[in-house]
């Protein structure tokens, strides 16, 4: 035998946690909840596709919150569903629009927890597109200033960072701008810089009812096939004021991640979305896989890519894990 030999540093957990190179934090991860408009109080509906997941009023969200908090979670990212629709997605910018209530609620009574926004049409159009239509086609430039709007609306009602989704062009300058210009300038701003046309995605068009009602959003979002076309929509970001890049989906894009990582020093998030999540769940009930270890294990991966915040579904489960 040679002189090198690997399982010496595995044969005790005490020495495998010695040499771990990876380690997954409870502040490392970022629950997201979906937050929906009601008067009952009491409205809590189980998301059939994501199992664990829920549609909550702000009174229900706020007992989520306090189980979350306790078991050390963070930070959160808020997903709004209106009462009202329209072309516009004027209630994507109301002051007093669900997201916008359910982040005073939120900073209220759990002022320690990071509150995070997304910023987007899609979950408040009519249509069910990222921004103002003209027949078909989805359009850039005039779709920017609600962009903006909604951003500073989310902003004024105490978020603690926004995190656009929506992957038009300019739309970190022009939210940037806006909160600059009412004294925001401290406030992070998280980029959906690398934002694919993903079909894991599915059961979160369920969970905030935002499918598109004709088309789908090739226009915008990234092609899978492309990876060096992440570096130049990360680079446009960066220099438009993003604080904060995300690469979006995870798993399957881990050479995304690792290729962000090394080309850039600003900090990393990846979003392990609906799908992910749907995937590993459907497999564990039926007995498939061992859920929890399949979900620590995508996760160190995504990490040891190169990200260093995750949003998962799977954080509040697994905080007592990890904590
Ligand atoms: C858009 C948005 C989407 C997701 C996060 N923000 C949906 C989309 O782009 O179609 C997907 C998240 C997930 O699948 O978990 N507001």
């Amino acid at each position: 035998m040679d002189f090198f030999r690997g399982r010496r540093l595995r044969m005790s957990p005490q020495v495998r946690r010695l040499v771990a190179e990876t380690e997954l934090r409870p502040q490392d991860l970022i629950q997201p909840w979906f937050v929906f408009e009601t008067d009952d109080a009491d409205y809590k509906k189980a998301i059939g596709s994501m199992p664990g997941q829920y549609q909550l009023s702000i009174p229900q969200l706020l007992r989520q919150a306090e189980g979350a908090v306790k078991n050390g979670l963070a930070a959160c990212i808020l997903f709004g569903i209106p009462k009202e629709k329209d072309p516009k997605g004027s209630q994507a910018y109301a002051e007093n629009g669900i997201v916008q209530d359910a982040v005073r609620a939120l900073k209220r009574e759990f002022p320690e927890l990071c509150v995070i926004t997304d910023v987007c049409l899609c979950e408040y159009t009519s249509h069910g597109h990222c921004g103002l239509v003209d027949g078909e086609r989805i359009e850039n430039d005039p779709t920017l200033a609600l962009l903006a709007q909604t951003a500073l609306s989310h902003a004024r009602a105490g978020a603690d960072m926004v995190a656009p989704s929506d992957m038009m062009d300019g739309r970190v300058a022009a939210i940037r701008t806006a909160l600059d210009a009412e004294g925001f300038t401290d406030l992070p701003l998280m980029s959906y810089a690398v934002k694919y046309a993903s079909a894991f995605y599915g059961p979160f068009r369920e969970a905030a009812e935002g499918t598109p009602k004709f088309g789908d959003r090739k226009t915008h979002q990234m092609d899978p096939a492309n990876r060096r076309e992440a570096l130049r929509e990360a680079e446009a970001d960066l220099a438009e004021g993003a604080d904060i890049l995300m690469v979006k989906p995870a798993g399957p894009y881990l050479d995304v991640i690792r290729d962000l990582r090394e080309a850039f020093d600003a900090p990393l998030a990846a979003y392990q979305v609906s799908g992910e999540y749907a995937l590993i769940k459907a497999a564990a009930e039926r007995g498939w896989v061992d859920g929890r270890a399949v979900a620590l294990e995508s996760l160190t991966g995504i990490k040891r890519a190169g990200a260093s915040l995750i949003l998962t579904y799977f954080a509040e489960e697994l905080l007592p894990a990890i904590g």
